[in-house]
């Protein structure tokens, strides 16, 4: 089979791993890819939101089966755009991705479907909102409806505050379209899991619970960040509670979708919490989450083609999906001044010291090739640079949560480049299930 995935971060990174060892991998394209994927797959310089392009690319190599990761392309259509030219295609049409890109149509999903999730009110009007926002009690939760780079929930300790917000997203625009309306939450507490689902439109699978650290410093100081590490599985995630999602979000959202007429084929990522009421819905994403694929994949034993090939054909009753008995932990390599500003372009080094047989993976997140000029007695040399703000997520597998830790904060030490920063708390949680 000659396979095509679009994007290019740490998360297709794992993918790119998991589809290029299926012996039903002929021939593997990334757009655009990154200095990882690159050891993998053949990386075509194409924008993820080039539906044309890419459509035109995959025919003129015949590829047979194409996978949309990022949200933005499945938002916009990507998918649809090769199911439409006859390719086989991984990741939901824009009609059921909206679960993602809207919060507005997601809380109104849950609510019609009584699926658990936090109390909320939608508004389209900043003067309506910022009335509501009085009625409430402080702490303030304030979504923006569309897809903001993971940036558009503000959790807000005072009224000012969460006025403040509601202008910046409504008036003021900071996020455009995306802040047309919003969303205001009851605000919860608890612990938070991820669980990603393959679904193929009729059978959802759970996969292996993972739980991410979203803020950029330890102890869950500082800004929100697209993800700072992982780890799977969440000893809190009991079997109780995964029989209760199972039948009350899982089942239920998919057979809510296809009544809604927006079948879901994909990924559905659950993000949920833990409330001394039960597990509730925080968010759903149409895909893999990131860096939550980095430590679900490796523990993943099917092969990938299989089970992706499933979703799509509507075979997912077929399928046994299975995980390891272990753990994974990844702690993402960032550049110092995350997610604010960072310079990129730094030489790494340490990348030929990872062996996934042995468990450790050093996948790419923002990289590319660089040329290092000659210099007395060296010659001009191609290396890797970082290239964003999250560089690299280094994942290591462990037969506990412990092991697979320790492994992990070994194996940052073996990577290096200017402005290296990382938390050094990921997976403290672990120390509380003791
Ligand atoms: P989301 O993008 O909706 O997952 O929100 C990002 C983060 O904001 C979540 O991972 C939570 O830590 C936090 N959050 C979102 N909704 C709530 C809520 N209703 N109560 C408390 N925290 C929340
Ligand atoms: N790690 C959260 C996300 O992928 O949205």
């Amino acid at each position: 089979m000659k396979v095509l995935l679009v994007g290019g971060g740490g998360r297709e990174h794992a993918i790119a791993w998991a589809v290029s060892k299926s012996p039903r991998c002929e021939k593997l394209y990334a757009a655009p890819g990154n200095a990882g994927i690159a050891e993998l797959a053949e990386c075509v310089d194409i924008s993820v939101m080039d539906a044309e392009s890419l459509v035109s690319f995959a025919k003129e190599k015949g590829v047979d089966f194409c996978i949309v990761a990022p949200d933005d392309p499945l938002a916009a259509g990507v998918a649809d755009a090769f199911l439409d030219a006859g390719i086989k295609t991984f990741g939901p049409r824009k009609n059921a991705a909206i679960i993602e890109a809207s919060k507005a149509f997601s809380k109104d999903l849950m609510k019609k479907y009584d699926i658990p999730c936090a109390a909320s009110e939608t508004f389209d009007d900043a003067d309506k909102a910022l009335e509501y926002l009085k009625t409430l009690d402080a702490p303030y939760v304030i979504k923006a409806d569309g897809l903001a780079l993971g940036k558009g929930v503000l959790i807000c300790n005072t009224l000012r505050e969460a006025e403040d917000g509601i202008k910046e997203i409504m008036i003021d625009k900071k996020f455009g379209d995306a802040g047309d309306k919003v969303v205001i939450e009851e605000f919860m507490t608890g612990r938070e899991v991820s669980v990603l689902c393959f679904s193929d439109g009729k059978t959802i699978l759970p996969m292996t619970s993972a739980q991410d650290h979203k803020r950029a410093g330890d102890g869950d100081t500082g800004l929100n960040t697209g993800g700072m590490g992982t780890f799977s599985p969440s000893p809190f995630y009991t079997e109780e509670i995964a029989k209760f999602c199972e039948e009350n979000v899982y089942k239920r959202t998919i057979s809510a979708m296809a009544s809604e007429g927006r079948e879901f084929k994909g990924v559905l990522f659950c993000g949920l919490m833990l409330t001394e009421k039960g597990p509730k819905v925080l968010e759903f994403n149409a895909r893999f989450g990131d860096p939550e694929a980095q430590v679900v994949i490796p523990r993943m034993k099917n092969d990938m083609l299989d089970v992706m090939e499933a979703c799509v054909d509507g075979t997912l009753d077929k399928i046994d999906l299975e995980f390891d008995d272990g753990a994974a932990v990844c702690v993402m390599l960032a550049s110092e001044g995350y997610p604010v500003s960072y310079k990129k372009g730094y030489e790494i080094t340490g990348l030929d010291k990872f062996n996934e047989k042995e468990g450790y993976f050093a996948f790419h997140s923002g990289t590319k090739f660089a040329f290092k000029s000659a210099t007395d007695g060296e010659p001009e040399k191609k290396v890797v640079v970082t290239n964003g703000g999250r560089v690299l997520g280094v994942t290591a597998l462990g037969s506990t949560l412990l092991e697979a830790r320790a492994n992990a904060y070994k194996a940052t030490e073996w990577v290096d480049f200017e402005n290296k920063y990382m938390r050094n708390d990921i997976g403290k949680a672990i120390d509380d299930d003791k």
